[in-house]
């Protein structure tokens, strides 16, 4: 049995095996970038942690949570670009640091990359995995197309905001799990479970990442901060104070979100003052705590030793009140 911090350990071994790079070095050199040092490997690792914990061999794991990191960094190079982001972990993002076209391809062939790591999969029912991966790319794709439809609107409900987020994020996080259940042969009613576990995991942790996006520190979180609030994003910080707000604060909230100013430091500081006088960060921080909670309850449901969902327990009790 590895431990959350061997298996973050193996993730990051697997990926120091790997060579991202290739001619023509315009494209492949976005994608070594993005790859080599990486984020935090949350998908990977819990891939291989769901594996691990049905009692399967983690070795038989490593192509599909390399593919599971690769998709999830190509969503970020288009991602960036769609959300017009300059920094990301720390550095300047594909598209500022190269230009709109190389995020684009080099996210394209990102996506294909991911695709023949999963197809490298040695398991026998390899097309109830691909079924599963496929099934989440779409999703995903869904859930950023309602995010940037979101931007326009004025009326969007907090239960649309949940559904965005679940196709945005948690379903990555469900499928990560399941597929790893998959390849440990799991029964099926434990795959169900383990996916259910993600997608509360991953509700928690999209909310969390609206909370650092509004009060993070830069220099930790590697990515700007304010960018929210600055594109009209509809996140549940927003949509809480929507619902908290006196009319004023809810007409001067409305006009803000309806303008894109050159220089947003205004706008960021007025809606961050609503904010505080609505208590809006301790409103997130429970509903974030009320979906780990649930997470954890799920967990709770599968039948394993304690010592076997100790890494993922561990996981998700350290997304709760992760800085990055
Ligand atoms: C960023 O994901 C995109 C979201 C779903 C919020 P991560 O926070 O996992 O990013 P990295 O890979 O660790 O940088
Ligand atoms: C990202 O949501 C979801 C996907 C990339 C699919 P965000 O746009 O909030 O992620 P960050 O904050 O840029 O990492
Ligand atoms: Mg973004
Ligand atoms: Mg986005
Ligand atoms: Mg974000």
């Amino acid at each position: 049995m590895l431990s959350l911090d061997e298996l973050s350990k193996k993730v990051k071994e697997i990926f120091a095996a790997e060579n991202f790079t290739g001619t023509p070095s315009g494209l492949y050199e976005p994608i070594e970038y993005t790859l080599a040092d990486g984020g935090k490997r949350i998908r990977p690792t819990m891939l291989l942690a769901s594996t691990q914990m049905f009692g399967g061999n983690i070795s038989s794991a490593t192509d599909a949570a390399i593919a599971m990191e690769t998709f999830h960094n190509f969503t970020l190079l288009h991602d960036d670009l769609m959300d017009k982001s300059p920094l990301r972990r720390g550095k300047p993002t594909v598209y500022t640091k190269w230009d709109a076209n190389t995020a684009i391809l080099s996210g394209d062939a990102m996506c294909d990359l991911a695709w023949r790591y999963m197809l490298r999969t040695p398991h026998p029912n390899l097309h109830a995995i691909l079924t599963s991966f496929e099934q989440m790319c779409m999703e995903i794709y869904e859930g950023q197309q309602y995010d940037m439809e979101f931007e326009t609107r004025d009326d969007v409900t907090i239960s649309e905001y949940k559904e965005m987020i679940r196709l945005k994020t948690a379903v990555m996080l469900g499928t990560a799990l399941k597929i790893g259940a998959l390849i440990a042969d799991a029964p099926s009613e434990a795959v169900r479970v383990i996916y259910d576990f993600g997608i509360e995991l991953g509700l928690a942790f999209q909310l969390r990442d609206d909370l650092l996006d509004a009060y993070g520190d830069t220099t930790v979180f590697g990515k700007q901060t304010g960018s929210d609030i600055k594109d009209n994003k509809k996140t549940y910080l927003l949509l809480a104070a929507m619902q908290r707000g006196d009319e004023r604060q809810r007409a001067e909230l409305r006009r803000f979100f309806a303008t894109t100013p050159d220089d947003p430091a205004d706008k960021i500081k007025a809606v961050l003052d609503i904010y505080a006088l609505l208590d809006i960060k301790k409103i997130v921080e429970d509903e974030i705590g009320k979906h780990n909670d649930n997470a954890l309850s799920i967990l709770d449901q599968i039948e394993a030793k304690e010592s076997q969902k100790e890494p993922l327990r561990q996981l998700a009790e350290r997304m709760l009140t992760r800085d990055k």
